[in-house]
């Protein structure tokens, strides 16, 4: 997707993979496919271009594959974790946005992310929900941004414009077979990851539900056109969201400056208020 050129829709292609080739990736992944370009006829003369794969290669690496310590030699490994460590990771965040210190190591420890629990049946998500709530022009779009490139799996999405489907998972008839299939959105696409929700307040709240089950069950559960299914949505969600009047007004109480909803506010386990203090010398920094 980050190789379509400015302007341009990004194009698709079916690719068929049988036997030892498939299971080899997941929704959301990117991949090398190596195979050949065949015609499938579809009566007459028409024909459907599709490749069929003989070598699926997965690009994007995951957490296990990440470099361990064991790799690193006892000196590297002592410049890693010196006494400022947590300090230094997170200065280390969207370096090119000034200040922030609190903010950037909350974004740390939501790329960390904690440890989930299971009592006797119960889960406890251990990722992290972050929101970030505040005025216009605050550098909230740009964090969003940065995340998504250094997380090995992110899917960042304006709310604006999205519906629930989008979010969740939408039910598309196939056109050469005729079944339904089931397609999963921005929060599908980033189990195991970060999904990055710009403009959360432009969501309609009706479309905000979608979100619900997702930040605290960490699955979805889809019952429609036939077709129920539950699909696992373990994502950790980084929203950005203006106050409802626009600027964060500080003679009103807070919740009323963060403006959502109290089901959607109290998934957020952190939620942090952004002012723009306009100042000249704050500014040039
Ligand atoms: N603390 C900061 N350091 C550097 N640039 C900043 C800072 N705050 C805002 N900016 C700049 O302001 C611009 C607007 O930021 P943006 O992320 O679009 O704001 P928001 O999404 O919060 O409305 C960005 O281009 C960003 O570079
Ligand atoms: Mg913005």
């Amino acid at each position: 997707t980050e190789q379509v050129p400015v302007g341009h829709l990004p194009r698709s292609l079916t690719v068929a993979a049988l036997g030892a080739t498939t299971r080899q990736a997941q929704p959301g992944d990117h991949v090398r496919v190596t195979g050949v370009f065949l015609p499938l006829l579809q009566g007459g003369l028409l024909s459907e271009p599709y490749l069929e794969a003989h070598e699926v290669l997965k690009m994007n690496k995951s957490e296990e594959e990440e470099l361990s310590a064991g790799d690193l030699s006892e000196e590297e490994l002592q410049q890693l974790t010196g006494e400022d460590l947590y300090e230094r990771l997170a200065g280390s965040i969207a370096p090119e946005i000034y200040g922030y210190e609190d903010v950037k190591k909350a974004l740390l420890l939501l790329l960390v992310g904690g440890v989930e629990r299971e009592l006797q049946g119960l889960r406890i998500r251990g990722n992290i929900n972050i929101c970030l709530v505040g005025d216009p022009g605050v550098a909230k779009s740009q964090l969003l941004s940065y995340i998504d490139r250094l997380a090995p799996r992110c899917s960042l999405t304006s709310a604006r414009g999205s519906s629930g489907c989008g979010l969740t998972a939408s039910v598309l008839r196939d056109p050469l077979t005729g079944s339904s299939a089931l397609q999963g959105g921005a929060l599908v696409l980033s189990d195991g990851g970060v999904c990055a929700l710009d403009e959360l307040d432009k969501l309609p709240v009706p479309e905000r539900a979608a979100l619900y089950e997702a930040m605290e069950q960490q699955r979805l559960s889809v019952a429609k056109a036939g077709v129920a299914a539950r699909l696992n949505a373990r994502c950790a969600l980084l929203a950005a969201a203006n106050p409802p009047m626009g600027r964060w007004d500080p003679r009103r109480p807070t919740e009323s400056n963060v403006g959502l909803e109290p089901a959607l506010r109290s998934r957020f386990d952190l939620v942090w208020g952004v002012r723009d203090r306009p100042g000249r010398s704050r500014d040039l920094r």
